[in-house]
């Protein structure tokens, strides 16, 4: 079995054939599909998506450093309301980007610090986006000194930098970038140990090589897996075992 650990089915981009998407995923071995959350638009669909596959699509609770903006305080408010009023597997996604807009980069610290104060109060783990901001987010997090666990998604980092995640005891989701050949990701994860490592998409985002470009579906983490297999040199079913053992101890 295969687990896609982030990836957001519940997007418009997928309600022509959202259950097809999911039928081919299950096709290629992936039976487990955590959904990070973006903010208070997306949950609806987040959550109506969990009711109809209650045994494979599980939801988290947290607003994307994207949708930190002016007024984001009652953004931030309306995710504690949920996550003390019903159980999530986690909190995300959460962290910095300063790739698309810097502007609110002192007010992404703060909702990234609030969110992971609850994430310690509610004894859940954290999926951190950080994008352009990977130094500064380790720094924020090494802050909690080791009270807190996550993932930090979609990483396309060096050694240095999975070295100091791994002392934090955080994973890595490993997604598309992977098969990308200019992110020479492989070389750096070859040395990780597989055990700080899951797999992911980030559907509809960063589709792997050949569909690069393309809107990306959960299937695809076999793609990813095989590339994972390949890189380190062992076989797709450890592959599989491992990171599949991974997610389940972080999110269970
Ligand atoms: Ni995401």
């Amino acid at each position: 079995m295969l687990i896609d650990t982030h990836a957001h089915l519940y997007a418009k981009q997928f309600d022509q054939d959202r259950d097809e998407m999911i039928a081919r995923a299950e096709a290629n071995g992936i039976h487990k599909f955590f959904l990070p959350n973006i903010d208070s638009l997306s949950i609806e669909g987040m959550l109506a998506l969990e009711d109809k596959y209650p045994d494979k699509c599980f939801a988290m609770m947290g607003l994307h450093p994207c949708s930190v903006k002016e007024g984001y305080e009652k953004e931030l408010s309306i995710m504690e309301d949920w996550l003390r009023k019903r159980p999530f597997v986690a909190i995300g996604e959460i962290g910095i980007d300063l790739y698309w807009d810097k502007t609110f980069f002192e007010q992404q610290k703060k909702a990234f610090n609030q969110q992971v104060e609850w994430a310690i109060d509610l004894d859940l783990p954290i999926v951190i986006h950080c994008r352009e901001s990977m130094d500064i987010t380790i720094k924020l997090v090494e802050r909690f000194g080791g009270k807190v666990k996550g993932i930090f998604h979609c990483f396309g980092g060096s050694l240095e930098q999975a070295k100091k995640i791994m002392d934090l005891g955080f994973l890595m989701g490993i997604g598309g970038v992977l098969t990308f050949k200019k992110a020479n990701l492989a070389s750096v994860v070859k040395e990780i140990p597989l055990e700080y490592l899951v797999l992911e998409t980030d559907a509809p985002y960063l589709a792997p090589v050949p569909f690069r470009g393309k809107r990306n579906e959960s299937g695809y983490v076999l793609s990813i897996a095989e590339h994972l297999a390949k890189a380190k040199e062992i076989s797709l079913e450890k592959v599989a075992e491992i990171t599949t053992k991974n997610a389940l101890n972080l999110f269970e």
